[in-house]
């Protein structure tokens, strides 16, 4: 936070009328104290852009949502989850951070860190699929985010790849909370979770090609559906597209239910192993994350001391 003139403060809380000898005190920042740019993500209900300080000339991505337009749409309620979920996550590695949220009178805006390497779809459209090696890196940084949110009561919802944004050294950091769930934290001692990992949530659907079969033959998910999601992007960094792909919604929702899929010629046996005991329809069969970390695909990379987000990145291909 930084000292500004006063009067740019609509966002200020002690006005010069109320304390006429304060000139000088610290504002939080409002809109006008950023330049806007291009705009670099949209969502159904959201705008991100290209923001930047005018004081500090750093570089922000402002997710801007019309305020009419999600009333209309009865969406309200995605941004207070969206805003609650990022700052319980504000300290981690792996999320985008939320610096500041402002509004106006048509709008609201969230200031989220930057991620100047783009999203994982790109990546991989760009290089049309990843090697073995990639896969490994960029897989086991995955699955430790989805597990620090788990962690921390917050399951997802809509894990895919146009939601996993690169920083500056090509370490992953999730994003777009605004279709999380947020766990209830529990009493139960003999729990291994402070949250209640049991909690199912009934009428949401993510993505058509990452959402898991228990929604759409049981209308209910709960954490397991972000280590489905999880399977459906392993399968894709090295096949080159989801495994759960059609002319339409409804012909890839048949395929999620019959989990109907194909591995590509030349996918690696081991990758194969592990994708196939992720997409489990039977939730009990499915591994868990501890069981993905342990996995032989995994073998080399050390969960525990850190070292999978202080490695340098593999080349790609
Ligand atoms: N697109 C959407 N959100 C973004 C962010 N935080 N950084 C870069 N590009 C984005």
């Amino acid at each position: 936070q930084s000292i500004i003139e006063n009067e740019t403060a609509s966002h200020n809380k002690l006005s010069l009328k109320e304390a006429p000898t304060i000139q000088k005190q610290i504002v939080k920042k409002g809109i006008k104290d950023f330049k806007f740019g291009a705009v670099i993500g949209d969502g159904a209900y959201s705008t991100v852009m290209l923001a930047t300080s005018i004081d500090t000339k750093k570089k922000y991505a402002a997710k801007v949502l019309n305020k009419e337009y999600l009333i209309r749409q009865k969406k309200v309620k995605y941004v207070s989850v969206e805003k609650i979920a990022l700052q319980k996550l504000n300290n981690s590695h792996s999320v985008v951070r939320l610096f500041s949220t402002f509004q106006d009178e048509s709008s609201l805006y969230f200031l989220l860190e930057y991620a100047p390497n783009g999203d994982f779809l790109s990546l991989m459209k760009k290089y049309g699929s990843l090697d073995e090696n990639c896969a490994c890196y960029y897989g086991s940084q995955i699955i430790d985010a989805i597990d620090h949110l788990h962690a921390s009561g917050i399951i997802h919802r809509d894990i895919k790849p146009e939601n996993i944004l690169l920083d500056g050294e090509m370490r992953i950091k999730l994003t777009d909370f605004g279709t999380a769930k947020l766990l209830d934290p529990t009493n139960n001692t003999s729990s291994k979770s402070k949250y209640d990992l049991s909690t199912r949530s009934k009428s949401f659907v993510g993505t058509a090609e990452y959402v898991s079969p228990e929604l759409l033959n049981d209308s209910f998910t709960d954490y397991r559906c972000d280590i489905w999601a999880f399977g459906c992007i392993l399968f894709q960094m090295i096949a080159g597209k989801p495994p759960f792909k059609a002319t339409n919604e409804y012909l890839t929702f048949q395929k999620v239910m019959k989990v109907q899929y194909a591995f590509t010629p030349g996918f690696p046996l081991i990758i194969r192993d592990l994708v196939k005991k992720i997409l489990m329809k039977n939730l009990d069969q499915r591994l868990t994350i501890n069981q993905i970390k342990e996995h032989p695909f995994f073998k080399e990379m050390n969960f525990k001391d850190g070292s999978i987000w202080s490695s340098t990145p593999p080349d790609i291909k």
